[in-house]
């Protein structure tokens, strides 16, 4: 009975002082009302207690306290839309209504280079995990895209670490002014799924800084995020989950105030992580699928450590420490008032975003053809078209249940064979043939090839829709993955007998091809005879309606390559000046700050399509660099503006980018740097001013010797252009 009364009152007293807190989460970071009831319940709680918030207590909570009215911690993946339940036990419950919005994914949302879109996007997440009873939703991920074959780069935003960072704030707010905490992940240098739970990274510091980092620093300095996810790797010989270098530089460096959150299973230590690691344990099982956990005191950071600390009593220090930051979210995300903003879910709105995105995200890669089709002025002579074959699996497939933890149950998804049919069915006789079907021997069946020829031979034009899947039905966490998590691709091939099966339709026909995926892959014949390609990504549960009104010139396609895309497998600078992926143990990033763009600047003959590159159907001009001034005091922001023009006869959007060359410099600097870009949109003939500030980060470099970032005073070059291949504009400045 006193126990209960003690309960009661603390409980009570608990929920009187943080209501009275309810607008703490303006500031999260520096609240010291807020900081002050922190102090008071740390010293409310015992030892055991504490260590309850530090790790999980079922599939997708982490503990609280019921004796203080402190409440678990509710997460969900992430990253595109919020994940069908998996219960406590990860049990899914098909009874639930859990249905989600599904976005496009993260390669899909950097395509657009729209940074009000990547706000938008988080928005929605923001308010169905609200919906759904969560409190942090586990995105974005802003690995690097190092080589093509990652299985997750469909979930990652890009090759470049600005225009991911860029993505990344603009999602980080969306979701948290839903009272949603996001959680940036995975934390770092998760560039492979082969071997992830093991690889050792060895990369220098200047790379850690100038490539693998700077998506989290910007996401934790300009986006606020409340949390971050450890990757599974090692880096440097030690686990993310505790290495001390990425934690001083989290903590130390760039002022980290929230809660790291350790992928599913990746922690391995207790004394370490105590003191330099995360501060909740997550994942309750091994891979092989057995119980790791059962009880949930197994973890490094729940009974191990209550034994380290009672041994060590003067190390609890560390604890708090951890508690205080976990409590600064639970404050954040209104654990402990009403206060968070009710959400919504699969709204027609929510829907329009994702179409939205789609629209934008969606990049043309050539368009000989002269898209859009519904023009039959603008085809190639007597292509007078009545017939449309629709070629391919990816026409039906639906992408969102699949691909690992970023599977979501979409309440619909349209298929761009659905999409055609809805957008051409008044106008055109669509048939259609799969072609292709996925299959474990990645074999072409030679039957459904000679059917797809059959139908595209009796028709006028084909729309082939191919390229990757997530994985074989059923083959999650199996063998038979693509773009999935904890699997590589195998090969930069379009599997399934792809590659024979375009050549030859291409040869028959005028074709059009549209490549759904997270990467491009090796191309053939097909690729000169296709009149027009479109990279797709997986553009989500509206996506086949987007593409098809591109196809349609219903919406004109503004999509910009987040990645390069070379020639071949070997040409990428993983692969021919790196390691990938390594050699079981290690995997040696020799290929430094040479990632991407940044290589292939100094190898444009290995490139197929540049960084940064999509058609329009309409052209633009970028003109008139101007600068009030040339030389600049250091320190000062340069100041610049740029024109441009819609000089063609569609109104369209254009992305223009902004990148930094430093000629002379005492370090190997790349040939030059995204530093700014902007989306404009623009009526034909319409001209619009852009005006853009640099602060110095966009002149400096990280150095290795003073172990800081350095602005070196001297000649900068700023180039402007719509593509990292297609500078317009240049001017040069000083620094002083
Ligand atoms: C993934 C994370 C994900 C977590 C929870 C892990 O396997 O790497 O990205 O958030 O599972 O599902």
């Amino acid at each position: 009975m006193l126990k209960k009364s003690i309960y009661l009152s603390l409980t009570f007293f608990f929920i009187a002082f943080v209501s009275k807190f309810s607008s703490a989460q303006n500031d999260w970071q520096n609240n010291p009302a807020i900081e002050k009831k922190i102090d008071s319940l740390i010293s409310l709680m015992t030892l055991k207690e504490k260590t309850e918030l530090l790790h999980a207590s079922s599939s997708f909570t982490s503990g609280g306290v019921k004796r203080l009215g402190i409440p678990e911690l509710v997460m969900s993946d992430g990253p595109h839309g919020v994940r069908m339940e998996h219960g406590r036990d990860w049990e899914i419950d098909s009874t639930t209504s859990d249905s989600a919005t599904y976005l496009p994914v993260g390669i899909t949302l950097a395509s657009t280079w729209n940074k009000n879109l990547g706000y938008q996007s988080g928005k929605v997440l923001g308010s169905e995990a609200a919906d759904r009873g969560k409190d942090i939703i586990l995105g974005p991920g802003v690995n690097i895209i190092r080589t093509p074959l990652n299985g997750r780069n469909f979930e990652y935003l890009s090759e470049d670490p600005y225009l991911a960072g860029e993505m990344a704030v603009g999602y980080i707010k969306g979701v948290e002014s839903n009272g949603i905490g996001a959680c940036v992940k995975h934390y770092a240098a998760n560039n492979q799924e082969t071997l992830r739970g093991k690889i050792n990274v060895i990369v220098d510091e200047r790379t850690l800084h100038e490539i693998y980092l700077p998506a989290f620093k910007h996401a934790v300095q300009d986006g606020s995020v409340l949390t971050i996810m450890t990757a599974y790797n090692k880096i440097n010989g030690e686990y993310c989950s505790n290495n001390k270098y990425l934690f001083d530089v989290l903590h130390n460096e760039w002022g980290f105030k929230g809660t790291a959150i350790s992928d599913w299973g990746a922690v391995h230590s207790t004394e370490p992580t105590l003191k330099h690691g995360v501060d909740i344990e997550m994942g309750t099982e091994l891979a092989n699928g057995t119980k790791d956990n059962p009880d949930y005191n197994g973890f490094y950071l729940a009974e191990p450590l209550i034994k380290f600390v009672k041994k060590h009593p003067r190390y609890e220090k560390y604890v708090d420490e951890k508690v205080r930051r976990i409590l600064r979210v639970m404050f954040a995300v209104h654990k402990f008032d009403k206060k968070r903003p009710e959400g919504s879910r699969n709204t027609p709105e929510h829907h329009k975003t994702a179409l939205k995105i789609a629209e934008e995200g969606i990049v043309l890669l050539k368009n000989d053809y002269g898209l859009p089709v519904g023009k039959k002025a603008d085809m190639p002579e007597n292509a007078v078209v009545k017939t449309i074959a629709v070629i391919g699996d990816n026409a039906t497939r639906k992408h969102a249940g699949e691909g690992g933890s970023s599977q979501v149950k979409a309440e619909y998804e349209i298929t761009p064979l659905e999409g055609i049919k809805q957008v051409f069915g008044d106008d055109y006789k669509i048939v259609y043939a799969p072609g292709y079907k996925p299959n474990k021997e990645n074999k072409l069946d030679s039957v459904l090839m000679k059917k797809a020829l059959n139908v595209a031979k009796h028709a006028d034009l084909v729309i082939y829709i191919g390229g990757w899947l997530h994985n074989i039905e059923g083959e999650m966490w199996g063998k038979y993955r693509y773009d999935a998590e904890g699997h590589d691709k195998e090969s930069y091939e379009f599997p399934f007998g792809q590659t024979e099966l375009m050549n030859r339709l291409s040869d028959l026909k005028p074709m059009i091809t549209v490549i759904l995926g997270g990467s491009f892959a090796k191309t053939d014949k097909w690729l000169e005879k296709s009149g027009a390609v479109l990279f797709a990504g997986y553009p989500g549960m509206e996506g086949g309606k987007a593409i098809a009104e591109i196809l349609a010139g219903k919406i004109n396609p503004s999509g910009k390559l987040p990645f390069t895309i070379a020639k071949e497998l070997k040409y990428y600078p993983a692969h021919s000046i790196g390691e990938y992926p390594g050699n079981g143990q290690n995997v040696i990033y020799r290929d430094s700050i040479w990632v991407g763009y940044r290589y292939f600047d100094k190898h444009p003959e290995k490139i197929l399509f540049p960084f940064g590159y999509g058609l329009s159907y309409t052209t633009f001009s970028i003109d008139n660099l101007k600068l009030k001034k040339k030389v600049f005091p250091s320190g000062e922001p340069v100041k610049f503006s740029i024109d441009v023009t819609n000089t063609g006869k569609l109104e369209g959007k254009e992305v223009v980018q902004v990148y930094i060359s430093d000629p002379v410099s005492r370090v190997v600097r790349p040939v030059k740097e995204l530093k700014a870009f902007e989306k404009v949109n623009l009526k034909p003939g319409e001209t619009k001013t852009v005006s853009f500030i640099l602060d110095k980060n966009a002149f400096s470099y990280w150095d290795p010797e003073s172990k800081k970032w350095k602005l070196e005073p001297g000649d900068f070059i700023i180039n402007v252009g719509n593509s990292s291949q297609n500078i317009m504009q240049k001017a040069k400045i000083t620094i002083k």
